[in-house]
């Protein structure tokens, strides 16, 4: 009797940070990761890692990319994880940032969703997931370029559920808060405790149980799940919050 074959993932942003904890996780439990990044040197290639480099804010290169990917076996997940942010004052960022975020953040996911779709390349029971922010639900001063682009997907996210369920593949939207991750000490006040945020591979844990129960909104810890409760039922003590958290004390623009 031949072995059943590997479950296929595919995730982006997997060298560094959450993606990496992320696939890890999944090659753990027996699948075949393929991971998207640019600097594909920076990820390890065992049996069950595969890496494919390109930049993901370059439309050519995603193209390409896609092209690639048709050509392949279909996936059974597809976690749509790279991103990159801009803090600082919205009326600094130059407009080559505004253009390369949306890019990755937005549009990259959006257009590698419908195309793998169309042809075929997700499997019923398939998994389509998309990073967003906790500041979905608490606003994100001193981000408003980043949280804007995180607000976008959410709301791709929960635009495509019906039609994506009618092809048998379920579509979960991540909040996550803070990460101790790269990308979370680059754009954090110098002096914040990076103690208080959550390790990559806790949450990666928390994300794929989630993912796997079929859960559609995801906010992994109580600490996201108590801040998005508060975001939604007080706007504004939450605002008043971000600001004195983080927006007070950012002491560098990031782009
Ligand atoms: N960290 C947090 O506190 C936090 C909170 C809420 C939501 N999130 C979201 O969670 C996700 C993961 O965040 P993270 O903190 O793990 O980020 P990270 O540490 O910056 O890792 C992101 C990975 O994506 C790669 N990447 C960046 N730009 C790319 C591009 N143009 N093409 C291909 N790959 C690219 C990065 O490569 P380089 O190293 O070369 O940049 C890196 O390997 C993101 O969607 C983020 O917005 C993070």
């Amino acid at each position: 009797m031949s072995a059943r074959p590997s479950k296929r993932a595919l995730v982006t942003g997997g060298a560094m940070g959450l993606g990496k904890a992320l696939s890890a996780n999944l090659a753990a439990q027996g699948w075949q990761v393929t991971i998207i990044d640019r600097d594909a040197t920076k990820i390890v290639e065992k049996d069950q890692l595969h890496s494919i480099k390109c930049d993901l804010s370059d439309p050519v290169a995603v193209d390409r990319l896609i092209e690639e990917l048709i050509n392949q076996d279909p996936f059974d997940s597809v976690i749509h994880n790279a991103a990159v942010s801009a803090t600082g004052r919205f009326e600094t960022i130059p407009v080559q940032k505004y253009h390369q975020l949306m890019q990755l953040n937005v549009t990259t996911p959006m257009i590698i969703s419908s195309r793998l779709a169309a042809a075929g390349r997700l499997n019923r029971g398939a998994h389509l997931v998309f990073l967003s922010s906790l500041s979905h639900f608490t606003g994100y001063p001193g981000a408003a370029v980043y949280s804007a682009s995180k607000d976008a997907i959410a709301v791709y996210a929960k635009s495509i559920r019906k039609p994506f369920a009618k092809i048998g593949v379920t579509v979960s939207c991540v909040f996550p808060g803070p990460m101790k991750t790269q990308q979370a000490e680059r754009h954090s006040p110098t002096n914040a405790d990076a103690e208080k945020r959550m390790q990559p591979e806790t949450a990666a844990a928390l994300i794929l149980k989630s993912v796997f129960a079929n859960r559609k909104t995801i906010l992994p810890g109580a600490n996201a799940k108590a801040f998005a409760a508060l975001g939604k039922v007080m706007p504004i003590v939450t605002d008043f919050a971000m600001r004195k958290i983080i927006y007070e004390k950012l002491d560098k623009d990031v782009y």
